[in-house]
């Protein structure tokens, strides 16, 4: 197989001794089985393992590449097993699985390892191994190009089982990308798909299938509605799981228990997260300083530059290295989303020369959100971005540290978008909030939100849930707070943010804490607000 078809059918085929351990746990947890189905069973090792372990259990594998249909069919016949199993060729996506498991009695247990790969990754390689309607969660329109609506395809055949299955009991035991497993799981127990117990098993997907990624066992009892918390155990042999996760109202959290003694810190956050600039061009966007009037880009060129459109830049690993000097600038070409920037041929004609010479950079933008948009156009930036004060922290960093950033030559800095910060009028008023962010309910707090194996532990959905009140009064700065609360402290957050926060102000309305001020949305922007939400920016009027 070449290795686009290879990523096209997530063909990671599991090793046989990672299957024999599969099933020696399930045996160990007491899983018996009258029937096993393999939904997508490659070269057979599940199958094989299977019925080593279960030895009078009959055995189903399907898939769709028939050279290893055929594999299969010939391993299960040297291991003995011919009589008691069955081996077909079929897509999953046309498989009647409701028909298939109607007609299945007896214990059965779903076993296995589903294609790894994404439906974007499908799409670019122009593959069709995709399901019919690829909206199944109800994403459409942009919320689908900006990748809210990208999927692993394992999830959605995951999903496809849960539901055939009709809350009958079953024991479902795959191996997947934890992140799969927990939306499955959140799909189940928000979707009457009456998981009863389930619990995680961590495996070594680098040593297993060369993939970094973060992957485990899911082992999933369906048949009657359980608690919304899962098990995690750090290995296939681990006697004793080392933490436990669940749902907390619609949101995962990481440290179920933990989360449960500090719940009492969450709330609305009464200001706006917000991501730093966003602009895709790292190499003509980013500069260092060179001789006197001049800047080197990252492509090597040095070039003149005015330096009116040029603000010092934090990143991400300088927040979390606490490297709060910048020595890095961006070129800043608009102050708000939608400004036209044709005006800086006559403002800053070296900058705009500059621009132009690298203009194919820009127009090879992949993502979708700046078609239609000026040339050069940014997002993440509006008033705050121009704020002087700021509380930043890195988004890629499992420990928050939050800085407190001032101006920097007389400038504000700014952030790139691996970050997260908020912006104030006066540095007293950062200090105190980075202090409460900084104190050790906080910081227990977030542990107990954020997970492990994530590619952004801080999200802008996980800093609005912290209710700094709650946590100054916790962390002994309750009166410095509500000193701050009587002044006039929301204007550096005001009206060109505000369309943004609704996303976030409806999903968490079942909070305790008030709204942030004065809240305007409408309707007919929900989607372009979605994507602003994503990326942080103000849209325009
Ligand atoms: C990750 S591999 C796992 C194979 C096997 N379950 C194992 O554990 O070794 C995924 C398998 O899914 C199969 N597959 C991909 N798309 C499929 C589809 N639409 N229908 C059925 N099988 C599919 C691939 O051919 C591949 O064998």
């Amino acid at each position: 197989m070449n290795s686009k078809a290879r990523i096209e059918f997530g063909d990671f085929q599991t090793p046989l001794p990672l299957a024999r351990e599969v099933c020696n746990r399930l045996q160990a947890e007491g899983v018996a089985a009258d029937v096993i189905i393999e939904p997508t069973c490659g070269h057979g090792t599940f199958l094989i393992a299977a019925a080593e372990t279960f030895t009078r259990s009959t055995l189903r594998g399907w898939d769709i590449n028939q050279s290893y249909v055929e594999a299969a069919a010939a391993a299960l016949k040297q291991a003995g097993a011919s009589k008691r199993s069955s081996v077909q060729s079929q897509d999953f996506f046309t498989h009647d699985w409701e028909m298939e498991l109607q007609k299945t009695s007896g214990r059965l247990l779903i076993l296995g390892n589903l294609p790894w790969v994404t439906n974007a990754a499908v799409s670019v390689l122009n593959g069709s191994n995709l399901p019919a309607k690829e909206n199944f969660m109800g994403l459409r329109g942009i919320a689908a190009r900006t990748g809210k609506s990208n999927f692993d395809i394992s999830e959605w055949m995951l999903i496809r089982l849960v539901r055939a299955l009709r809350g009958r009991e079953a024991t479902i035991a795959m191996l997947c990308k934890t992140a799969t497993a927990r939306k499955l799981l959140r799909y189940a127990w928000q979707n009457d798909g009456r998981i009863a117990k389930a619990a995680l098993y961590r495996i070594d997907a680098a040593e297993h299938f060369g993939a970094s990624v973060d992957a485990c066992l899911l082992l999933a009892r369906t048949g009657s509605a359980g608690p919304e918390t899962t098990d995690v155990y750090d290995s296939l042999s681990a006697a004793r799981s080392s933490v436990r996760m669940g749902l907390a109202g619609q949101d995962w959290v990481a440290d179920i228990v933990a989360y449960r003694r500090r719940r009492h810190l969450e709330g609305l956050c009464p200001f706006q997260w917000r991501s730093g600039v966003k602009h895709d061009c790292a190499g003509v966007m980013e500069l260092r300083s060179a001789k006197v009037g001049h800047f080197e880009n990252k492509l090597g060129e040095v070039v003149k530059l005015e330096p009116q459109n040029l603000f010092p830049l934090l990143k991400c690993t300088d927040l979390a290295n606490g490297h709060t000097t910048p020595e890095r600038f961006v070129v800043v070409t608009q102050r708000h989303v939608g400004d036209d920037t044709a005006v800086m041929a006559d403002t800053v004609p070296h900058t705009w020369r500059y621009l132009q010479s690298h203009r194919k950079k820009f127009e090879a933008r992949g993502s979708s959100i700046y078609k239609g948009r000026m040339p050069f156009a940014l997002f993440g930036i509006g008033g705050y971005a121009f704020a002087p004060w700021k509380v930043a922290v890195s988004g890629l960093h499992r420990e928050p540290s939050f800085r407190v950033i001032g101006p920097s030559k007389g400038k504000p800095v700014f952030m790139d978008d691996t970050c997260y910060y908020l912006p104030f009028e006066q540095e007293s008023q950062a200090r105190l909030v980075a202090d409460i962010l900084n104190s050790e309910p906080c910081r227990q707090f977030l542990q107990s939100l954020i997970f492990t194996g994530v590619k952004r532990s801080v999200t802008v959905d996980l800093l609005q849930r912290l209710n700094l009140s709650a946590i100054a009064e916790e962390a002994g700065l309750g009166k410095q707070w509500r000193a701050l609360e009587r002044t006039d402290y929301k204007t550096s957050q005001s009206a060109p943010q505000l369309q943004l926060v609704m996303e976030t102000a409806s999903r968490t309305s079942r909070r305790t804490s008030p709204k942030p001020a004065s809240v305007r949305y409408s309707r007919r922007d929900k989607d372009v607000t979605q994507v602003a939400d994503k990326v942080g920016l103000q849209m325009p009027k």
